[in-house]
């Protein structure tokens, strides 16, 4: 199998072919996710929320960052790895955030993401020149929740919307490889997707964005509860709750381990 490549990412875009992404915080599921042929793994930091039981992405520091993402890039075999910077760990400026980024990359990251809009270009920028590929985040971004006030569609209105597109055209113009548009218009989405040379990744953002992105464990039914922009494309969750039920009967009725599950002396 081809690996995926950056140069990929604005290919597809230019012959209108959408792309995939999921999260995967560990090398099991990535190794699943990759061998379906999804385009991108984000080792996001939706980790904290997913994996480490946080309420939030804002606790979620760089080594277990690190963890994750080494994890995810020892199994990913064509999926082009992508790892989110934790809160706190790039938004003082380019050279924190090349310090930071600089540890993913040495973990097998094949590109950085971060969030925020014409206050991070520069930061785009020199980590582009610095050779690492970038993806920005705009729309809802949870790290941001404090102030956004909760968990808001964003871009709604006149101003919103042109203060989003400007977001976005100055991420492109810095270097970024690929936009995240989360909880967007998709009116608002379509246009930015327009707007910009990058793939539009969108989440909550409608169909017109260039490819789609969802945490795996919505996306495959692991949880009770989804935002409504999610689709369940399995029950993943009952099924291991089935398995889990059966071995815990089949040890208590002594019909587990047998013969062939057993040595011989
Ligand atoms: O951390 C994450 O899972 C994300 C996606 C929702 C885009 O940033
Ligand atoms: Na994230």
């Amino acid at each position: 199998v081809k690996k995926v490549r950056v140069h990929h990412l604005v290919g597809a875009k230019e012959r209108g072919e959408k792309l995939t992404m999921l999260t995967a915080y560990d090398a099991v599921t990535a190794r699943i996710l990759d061998a379906a042929g999804t385009d991108m793994l984000l080792v996001g930091d939706s980790l904290g929320n997913v994996m480490l039981g946080y309420d939030s992405t804002m606790p979620v520091t760089l080594d277990e960052m690190v963890v994750a993402t080494r994890s995810v890039a020892s199994a990913a075999t064509r999926a082009l790895v992508v790892a989110d910077l934790p809160f706190g760990t790039y938004e003082a400026g380019p050279e924190q955030a090349l310090a930071s980024a600089a540890r993913l990359m040495r973990v097998g990251a094949n590109a950085v993401k971060l969030e925020g809009g014409r206050p991070r270009a520069q930061t785009v920028k020199l980590l582009s020149d610095a050779g690492i590929p970038v993806v920005g985040h705009l729309g809802f971004t949870p790290q941001s929740v404090n102030k956004l006030g909760g968990f808001r569609v964003q871009g709604r209105g006149e101003d919103a919307q042109e203060a989003l597109l400007a977001d976005a055209v100055a991420l492109a113009d810095a270097g970024a490889v690929a936009i995240v548009l989360e909880m967007v218009p998709a009116p608002v989405a379509s246009r930015i997707t327009q707007a910009v040379p990058v793939p539009t990744i969108g989440i909550g953002a409608g169909a017109g964005c260039d490819g789609q992105v969802l945490v795996w464990t919505d996306m495959a039914g692991m949880t009770d509860w989804t935002p409504r922009f999610v689709r369940r494309f399995g029950q993943v969750g009952q099924a291991l709750h089935q398995a889990a039920q059966d071995y815990n009967a089949a040890v208590q009725d002594g019909s587990f381990p047998g013969p062939a599950e057993s040595f011989e002396a």
